[in-house]
This record gives C-alpha cells, structure tokens and sequence, in this order.
C-alpha cells in the first residue's frame, strides 16, 4: 500500500510525499528536466546535462536500509514536483539530505517541508547527526538549512565546499 504524508507550507501550498520506487524511474527522469541546470549542479555537485540511469535507480530503489528516495506531488497521479534523497552510514548514526524541486515549484515552502519531513524520517530511524554538502555558492540551499536549525563550516579537502549539519 502507498503510504503518503500530506503537507502544507506557509504559502498555503498542499502537496504529498512517498517513499520512491523502481517505477518511478521515468518520471524522474522527466521531473529534472524542469529542474534547472544550476540547482542540477548544486544538487549532484558536478556539471550534468541530464541525471543518469544509475543515479536514478539509485534514488528509486526499496531495497536498501541505507537509502530512502522521497517524492512529492501536487496530485497524486500528477507529476513530481520534489525529489529528495536520505542516505546513510551503515551504522545509521550520519545521514546526508539533497533535495532537488522542479523550477516552476521553488519558493513555495516546497524545499523546506520536504527538508522537514526527511529530518523527521532519520530521527525515526535513529539518525544522530543529519548533513548536507553544498557548493559555497549555493547560498539558497545554505540559508534555509541555517533557518531550519543546521550549522555551516568549511569542508576539509575542499574548499568550494560547505559542510552543513544539525544534531538531530
Ligand atoms: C534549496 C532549495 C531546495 C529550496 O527549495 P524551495 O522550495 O525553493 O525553498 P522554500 O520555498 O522552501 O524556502 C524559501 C525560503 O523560505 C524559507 N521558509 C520556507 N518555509 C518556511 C517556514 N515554514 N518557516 C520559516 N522559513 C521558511 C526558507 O528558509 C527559505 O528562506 P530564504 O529565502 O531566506 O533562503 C531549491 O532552491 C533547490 O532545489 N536548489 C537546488 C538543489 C539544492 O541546492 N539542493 C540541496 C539542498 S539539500
């Protein structure tokens, strides 16, 4: 059975989230195409002109304790608004977040439910310490991870890197 959790933002926009599955690779593939080619970089963290079949089936698959793909739709048989991503260490102690909305969704409060509900979904799962790697530049992403409670420093080894974290 799909399990959805409704949300709403403080725009007074509603939309859903479930967990991803295999099925859905397709239309993540058609959900990034309206993902811009700047957030595409500041989601993957490297220079894409479209996201692959492997990183897409890794954001898809069910099997794995370690990853979970989350989706968020305005209906539920509409097309993917949001996707995120929570994955973790093998001891499920450090979990890392990215999140990815479709350009013509952003700035709705779609970003920072979705952050708030895979925030909520690694405390279930017993995650310490929930992180995030921005590039520098990317200053949108930053400034809400520091609204919502998580702090920013260097990353060693990489300078155009910005390692963001909250203790859960
Ligand atoms: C960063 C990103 C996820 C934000 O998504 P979004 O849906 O456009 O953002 P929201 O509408 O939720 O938030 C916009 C602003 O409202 C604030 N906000 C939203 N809801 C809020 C609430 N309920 N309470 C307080 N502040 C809120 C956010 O902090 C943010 O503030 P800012 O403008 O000062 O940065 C989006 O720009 C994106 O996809 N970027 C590229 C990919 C990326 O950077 N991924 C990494 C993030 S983990």
């Amino acid at each position: 059975m799909i399990e959805w959790t409704r949300l709403g933002t403080r725009t007074g926009f509603k939309f859903q989230v479930r967990r991803a599955r295999p099925a859905d690779e397709p239309a993540l593939a058609r959900f990034f195409q309206h993902v811009t080619s700047e957030d595409l970089r500041f989601r993957f963290l490297t220079s894409l002109k479209q996201v692959g079949h492997d990183r897409l089936v890794a954001m898809t698959q069910v099997d794995d304790p370690q990853a979970e793909g989350f989706l968020a739709f305005e209906q539920d048989d509409g097309p993917i608004i949001a996707a995120g991503m929570l994955a973790c260490d093998a001891k499920l102690v450090v979990g890392e977040v990215a999140i990815s909305i479709d350009a013509r969704y952003k700035n709705r409060g779609v970003g920072w439910e979705l952050l708030g509900h895979i925030t909520h979904r690694a405390r279930e799962k017993g995650i310490r310490t929930l992180q995030s790697l921005e590039n520098r530049s990317n200053s949108s992403a930053i400034e809400l991870e520091k609204q919502f409670g998580f702090t920013a420093e260097s990353y060693p080894g990489d300078a155009a890197l910005v390692l963001v974290q909250k203790i859960l």
